[in-house]
């Protein structure tokens, strides 16, 4: 029985490494990258792409091959090898998957943790607080005594400037639409509107059944829950319309329930604001101002 000698198998396997690679480096499955928060998940799809390649092209071509080269010949009615075991071949074959699944599990356990996956749901505080321990990694990496920490990017604000102002907008979700409250200026939208380069803060609160906030172009996804306020982050960097989708099964039109962010350069969102905030109640003086009556 001829096996391939080690050097053909090294060498094909080799080859398969570099189609991974290129294939996790070219092909791009992914939509477009508008949140600081993108290239982060992006780097940890593309491991994962490269992994699956050369899993996938390896185990099917070594099915194919071997159902081509180890096929019954015609006439051939004897019994196949009594083959035992192989101990180095099943340490092998338990090795590289464990080496590979751990890696895989901690590398995406750094990025959910990075992201703010790990703090409690509707914790303002606690999201500053990680926030405050992100600059504090930061500036020790900065120091020269950093091991190369990046910095975290919870809910997707990216390394954070303590005096940015977060634009805080009010998310109600029902059945099946999503509304926009602006704290600041008192708009009321069924469209989310955001300058780029800035972060927003949602807090968002469901009125019926549970509903989910998930922008694929921003690479995130939060479940709104009705009675418990959960907090989403990012900053947006691209500007363009995105769709918002509902990503939890909410009812007989939970596919309809779609909105639009629009990521606006930030004076055009100044003057978004300007046109969309509701007029000042007139001052009382006014209606009442005598008119001169003429005799
Ligand atoms: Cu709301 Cu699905």
């Amino acid at each position: 029985m001829a096996i391939p000698s080690s050097l053909v198998t090294l060498l094909l396997g080799m080859a398969l490494v570099l189609v991974g690679f290129w294939v996790g480096q070219n092909v791009n499955l992914l939509p477009l990258d508008a949140s600081s928060n993108a290239p982060v998940y992006d780097d940890l799809f593309r491991v994962l792409f490269v992994i699956g390649t050369i899993l996938f092209i390896g185990i099917v071509g070594l099915v194919l091959f071997s159902l081509v080269r180890f096929r019954r010949r015609d006439g051939d009615e004897s019994d196949g090898l009594p083959i035992e075991g192989n101990l180095p071949l099943e340490i092998v074959w338990t090795a590289i998957p464990a080496i590979v699944v751990l890696f895989v599990g901690i590398y995406s356990y750094d990025i959910y943790e990075r992201m703010g996956g790990m703090a409690p749901l509707n914790d303002h505080s606690a999201h500053m607080a990680h926030q405050a321990q992100a600059m504090a990694v930061q500036q020790a990496s900065a120091g020269g005594q950093g091991d190369g920490d990046q910095p975290r990017v919870w809910g997707g604000i990216g390394p954070v400037d303590p005096g940015e102002a977060v634009l805080p907008v009010e998310v109600t979700a029902m059945q099946f639409a999503f509304l926009f409250h602006y704290p600041g200026s008192n708009i009321i939208s069924g469209e989310l509107h955001v300058p780029s380069d800035r972060p927003v803060e949602l807090r968002m609160e469901a009125k019926d059944v549970i509903h989910a906030f998930w922008v694929p172009q921003f690479r995130l996804k939060q479940d709104v829950i009705p009675g418990q306020t959960t907090v989403l982050t990012f900053t947006p960097t691209r500007p363009g319309s995105y769709p918002i989708v509902c990503a939890e099964l909410c009812g007989p039109y939970h596919g309809g329930m779609r909105s639009t962010v629009v990521v606006h350069e930030p004076d055009e969102f100044e003057a978004w604001v300007q046109r969309n905030a509701p007029a000042p109640p007139p001052p009382a003086t006014v209606a009442s101002a005598p008119t001169a009556p003429v005799a």
